[in-house]
Parts: C-alpha cells; structure tokens; sequence
C-alpha cells in the first residue's frame, strides 16, 4: 500500500443510546474496552500517525489508551458532531500531504484485509474520498447511501432522521469509515454546516461538497456486513461480542482445540490455547494461556493466568492471576486467587482456595482448604481442614511448610509460622510454634476419657 496514511479515530460521543455513566467507547466487549480493538487494527495499518479523537469522558479513555505509545490525541470539547471531531485535528495534519483514514470508535468488527482493500482503492481511484459501504437487510440508525439513478454514482448520504421516506427504504448504508485525501479535506470541512435534524456538523456532508466541487468520490462496497456493525446501544453491544466470539471459537477449533460447547465458551481475543486442548461448555477465558493437552471442564473461569501442558480443571472452579505446572489437578470447585504459583503435578481438590501462594511437585490439598501467603514445599500433603490464619487483622504473615511435611486433617497454622521438612502435625492441631525438621507436633489438648460416663447419662441426663 503505497502513499502515505495517517489514521484519526473518533471516540469523543458520549453514546446516549448506552445509557451509561461510562463512555460508549469504553464499554467492554469480551472484557476488554471496544475501542481496544479499533485501537489494535490501527496499529496493525502502520500508519504516519495515529491520532484518537477524544471528548466525552477523555481522562478515563486516555488512561485506557496509554499502552498504545504512538497514540496522539485531540480533544473535542464539544460533541458537535463527526466533521467538527475531524476538525479538532487539523492543526496535526493540515499540513501533511497523503491521505486520512478515519474510523470510528463504535466499529470494531472491521478486517484489516477489509480497510487495507479499501485504502488500496482509494489510490487506485485517485479519488479525494473513498468510504466503505454495504447492504444491510435492516438499515435503521444508519445513514443511507444515496445514488443518482442513472449511472448509479454517489450524490451523498443521508442520515436517517433526514431522509424522505422513500430514501429510508434503501439498503446501502454509510459504515463511517472513510479515506480522504488530506489536500481538500479541511477546507471542506470547514463548508459544513449543522443544518440537519440534530443539528451537527457531520461527516457525511464532506461527500456532497467534494461532489459539487467535482472531485471524486467512491463507494467501496463490501458484500459481509457483520463487519461494519456501528455499536450504538447495549443490543448491537452483545451481538457485535456474538460475532466475535463465534470467530474466536471457529479460529481454536480450526487450530485444533475442542469446544464441546462453543455457543456456550467465552474466550478472549488475547487468550493463547494450544491444540489437544478440551473445553467443555459455559467456561470463560480471559487473557489467559493453556498448554497441550489441558482439560478445562463445565463452568470454570480462568483470567489472566498460564496453564502448562496436560492440567485438569474440574468444573466449576475460579481461577485468576495464577500459574499452574504441567499436569496439575484443580477442583471441582476450587479457587485459585491471585500470585498462585503451583508447579507440576500438584493436586488441589474441591472447595480449596489459594492466595498469594506456592505449593511445590507433588503436593496435595484436597478437601475444604485455605491457603494464604504460603510457601510449601514439595510431596506435602495438607489434609482436609487445612487453614493458615495469615492476618492478624492489621498485616499478613507467612506460613512456611518444607518438602515431605504431613498435616492432619483439620489443623491451622497461626502465621508466622515453619513446619520444618519431613515434620507431622496431628489432625485438630492449631499450630502457633515453630516446628523443627523430622518432628511430630500436636497442637491440642489432649483427650480425657470418663469411664462409665456414656451410659449414667443414658439413665439420667441431669446426672451426668
Ligand atoms: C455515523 C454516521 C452514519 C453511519 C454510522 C455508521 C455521521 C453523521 N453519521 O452515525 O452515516 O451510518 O456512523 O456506524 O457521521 N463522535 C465524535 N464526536 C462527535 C460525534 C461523534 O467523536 O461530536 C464519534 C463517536 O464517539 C463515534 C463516532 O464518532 O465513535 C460515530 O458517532 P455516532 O454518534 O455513533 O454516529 P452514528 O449516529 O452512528
Ligand atoms: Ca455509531
């Protein structure tokens, strides 16, 4: 793609139609803002410059913009309408030559294959504006693309509270995304004026001015509408994460993972999966990295966390911020909290939830657990009841527990505390001291039997 591109991404709107306190831009789709993606096919077009219209909300919508670094942006104070946010660059770009692709905000489902096609016949046209248009079998909210019936050559678009009844009827819509040619751009647009239903200054006029001034402007139709969705309200929002989602679930089976589910699996763009891996319905994945050979069974949830190759994850279970060594077992019902580190083959059993902790080869917690700020060791076996008590209401403290130690069931461990290697502790104990490598702590007291006890009571309750 020959000549030179600036790219200008217009996400000042409030988005009324949401009904929400956020920026439309800013709302999630599979977890992650929607202008990310907007943001992501910008990055992938190379372009001169990149620069982000922003208005409505811009503190919050910059902060989720700084990873992007060649991000510049403008700031429209007033929402007066698509040309006047163009405007609000040109003292960026007037003076480049080339030309100015713009999207929207609201337009994430494009290809880049989609916009690099049109780019390319922009300079093929020779044209001072070429924009992408499709046939939609229900047009309402969009501006129609008004044809001269002869010869079928653009005259302008239309937004829709603007149109005759008859041009409401037409099926070509406006996808809002456009390439200019910078020359011409921003006297036309300084021609525009907000006499419309809405009073704005729009984008869509600049057609019809480069049209009356006799320069070229081209319709570049495509046939798949899907990826022109414009998000305007929360039903266009959940379709538009349909259609993601079914290319991100059609994209890991061609690569060799089995959805057994896939209308029912929600997976993030940023989730990395490897074949042989099984995912059975109604999980969720988010930025997250499974290894060969992984099962992930019915409704877990899995965020930001890695899997090496060949973990089970039984149903049901929570798991975030971890990372999980090759061949582990998790749940049913388990949860994983953040900055859980568990390396290969450890066995972690129904209701056990790990925080901010390493268990090391081999180790076993079973059953109904709580394991907080931990280092443990490899080959331990933490037995059902397992509880470090880490907080003492004001800050966290640490249980240590070195490779081969045995706890019995139902025991607390008061942290700060060492259970040495190789070391026992009996079931019920709580565990408040130190204890040295090879012993046996009971941390109880111990049982009286009262001989005869049982069966005077049998007798007589108030006697015993
Ligand atoms: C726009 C087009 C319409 C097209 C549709 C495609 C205009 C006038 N209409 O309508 O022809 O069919 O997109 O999806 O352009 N924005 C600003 N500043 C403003 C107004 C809007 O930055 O003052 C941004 C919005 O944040 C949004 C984008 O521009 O990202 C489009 O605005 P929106 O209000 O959604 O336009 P539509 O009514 O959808
Ligand atoms: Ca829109």
């Amino acid at each position: 793609m020959s000549g030179v591109w600036h790219i200008l991404i217009l996400a000042a709107g409030e988005g009324t139609r949401m009904h929400s306190k956020h920026p439309k831009v800013l709302q999630p789709i599979l977890f992650r803002p929607m202008i990310h993606y907007v943001m992501d096919l910008a990055k992938a077009l190379q372009g001169a410059s990149q620069t982000v219209v922003v208005g409505y909300g811009r503190d919050r919508l910059l902060e989720e913009l700084k990873d992007y670094r060649e991000l510049k942006h403008v700031v429209q104070n007033e929402q007066l309408g698509t040309a006047h946010a163009v405007r609000m660059a040109e003292s960026l770009l007037s003076g480049q030559s080339g030309h100015l692709l713009v999207l929207s905000g609201d337009v994430i489902l494009l290809k880049e294959k989609t916009l690099r096609d049109l780019m390319e016949r922009h300079l093929d046209e020779r044209a001072q504006c070429t924009f992408l248009t499709t046939e939609v079998p229900n047009p309402s909210g969009y501006g129609r693309v008004i044809r001269a019936d002869t010869r079928h050559s653009i005259v302008g678009i239309c937004e829709e509270r603007d149109c005759s009844p008859d041009e409401r009827k037409i099926k070509e819509i406006n996808t809002g995304i456009y390439c200019f040619e910078i020359s011409h751009l921003f006297s036309c647009l300084g021609k525009i004026q907000n006499k419309n239903h809405q009073q704005e200054y729009y984008l869509t006029d600049a057609l019809e001015i480069l049209i009356s001034q006799e320069l070229k402007v081209v319709a570049k139709k495509i046939d798949d509408f899907e990826q022109t969705l414009g998000i305007n309200d929360r039903a266009a929002l959940v379709g538009a994460e349909q259609i993601l989602q079914q290319r991100i679930n059609g994209l890991l089976l061609a690569q060799g993972v089995t959805l057994h589910d896939p209308m029912s699996t929600v997976v993030d763009p940023r989730c990395r999966i490897q074949p042989d891996v099984e995912i059975e319905g109604g999980c969720v994945l988010v930025n997250t990295v499974i290894g060969k050979g992984s099962t992930i069974e019915r409704m877990s949830r899995v965020v930001n966390s890695t899997l090496d190759e060949g973990v089970t994850i039984r149903q049901g279970s929570y798991i975030e911020g971890s990372h999980i060594g090759r061949g582990c077992v998790i749940g049913p019902y388990a949860r994983l909290r953040p900055e859980t580190k568990l390396a290969r083959n450890v066995k972690i059993g129904n209701f056990v939830e790990i925080k901010k902790s390493q268990v090391g080869e081999d180790s076993k917690a079973s059953h109904l657990s709580y394991i907080g700020d931990a280092e443990i060791g490899s080959g331990v076996n933490l037995g059902c009841g397992f509880i470090t008590c880490n907080y003492d209401g004001r800050i966290k403290h640490r249980t240590i527990i070195e490779d081969g130690v045995f706890v019995g069931s139902d025991s607390q461990m008061v942290a700060p505390v060492t259970l040495g290697a190789g070391s026992y502790v009996a079931s019920g104990s709580t565990i408040t001291k130190d204890v040295p490598p090879g012993s046996l702590a009971f941390g109880r007291s111990r049982q009286i039997n009262k001989a005869g006890y049982g069966k005077r009571y049998q007798k007589d309750p108030k006697e015993g």
